[in-house]
């Protein structure tokens, strides 16, 4: 299983603090954002992890993250997305790292209190989503379930949500994505949609919807960037990290903090 972090886009609705670095690398309580979408996929195991980014900010990510992880054995590459066309266009991008394997996509800027090991590591064909009961689901993707729980259909952003089901950024997909990604010609926004993914295993009988009961935070605006500090903080979310990543921390840390005595 390989894993891919979206860590680009521009962050419109978090401006100004958006404006001389990337949203993804702001502070999510004691630490930069992107390290919650790390912990999702290093948590369940995945050893090659691929963040794809903005030009405006590659060299923040590199400078932060570039060597962080080697001592653990886990391989993190870079790959700039010139221009935000849609969150699908990762699994174009991605198409050499991906190299017929199983995916899992993580949004960059998605905090979630649910822990998807299992999910992850149980996944075999097809593609599994996942739902989570939302107070504004016409913000996201939407699905709609039948009597018996089965997913029936889903929708981007619809201005009459037909469930409260909003689908949270984290995507496993068997390596026949890529060429689905392919397929897909451009939204009216100008996006190649990950919903129209979603569809097309859906249709066909291969997409597996499992809903999340956890404290979800999409943190694209300050409300809710505020509210996941928050909620971070009040529940202890630095203790259930993996310890490589709190380790990996602190080491960066001391580093940090020996080079700056040198320069004294
Ligand atoms: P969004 O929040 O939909 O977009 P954005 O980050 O550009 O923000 P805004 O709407 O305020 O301008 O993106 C969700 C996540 O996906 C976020 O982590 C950015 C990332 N992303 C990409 O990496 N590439 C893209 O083409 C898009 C659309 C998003």
């Amino acid at each position: 299983m390989k894993g891919i972090i979206l860590a680009g886009g521009t962050g419109t609705r978090l401006l100004p603090l958006t404006a001389v670095t990337s949203k993804q690398l702001l502070p999510v309580y004691d630490r930069p954002m992107i390290f919650y979408p790390l912990n999702t996929l290093i948590q369940a195991g995945i050893t090659d992890i691929l963040i794809i980014v903005a030009p405006d900010h590659s060299g923040h990510f590199l400078n932060l993250l570039g060597s962080m992880f080697r001592k653990f054995g886990i391989n993190l590459s870079f790959i700039v997305q010139k221009s935000p066309r849609g969150l699908a266009e990762a699994f174009i991008l991605a198409e050499d790292f991906i190299d017929g394997e199983a995916t899992t996509l993580v949004l960059g800027d998605n905090i979630f209190e649910d822990d998807f090991t299992e999910a992850i590591r149980s996944f075999e064909k097809g593609g599994r989503i996942f739902a989570k009961e939302v107070p504004d689901p016409e913000r996201f993707g939407v699905v709609e379930f039948d009597a018996d729980g089965k997913a029936i259909s889903i929708e981007e952003k619809p201005s009459s949500p037909k469930s409260m089901f909003a689908i949270p950024g984290v995507y496993i997909f068997e390596s026949s994505v890529v060429e689905v990604a392919k397929g897909l010609e451009l939204s009216e926004r100008g996006e190649l949609e990950i919903t129209d993914i979603h569809q097309y295993y859906l249709k066909r009988g291969m997409l597996d919807v499992r809903v999340i009961e956890g404290a979800y935070f999409d943190t694209g605006t300050h409300e809710s960037l505020f509210a996941a500090s928050a909620y971070v903080r009040e529940h202890d979310f630095r203790s259930r990290f993996d310890p490589r990543i709190n380790e990996a921390l602190a080491d960066f840390n001391a580093e940090f903090k020996r080079l700056v005595s040198l320069r004294k």
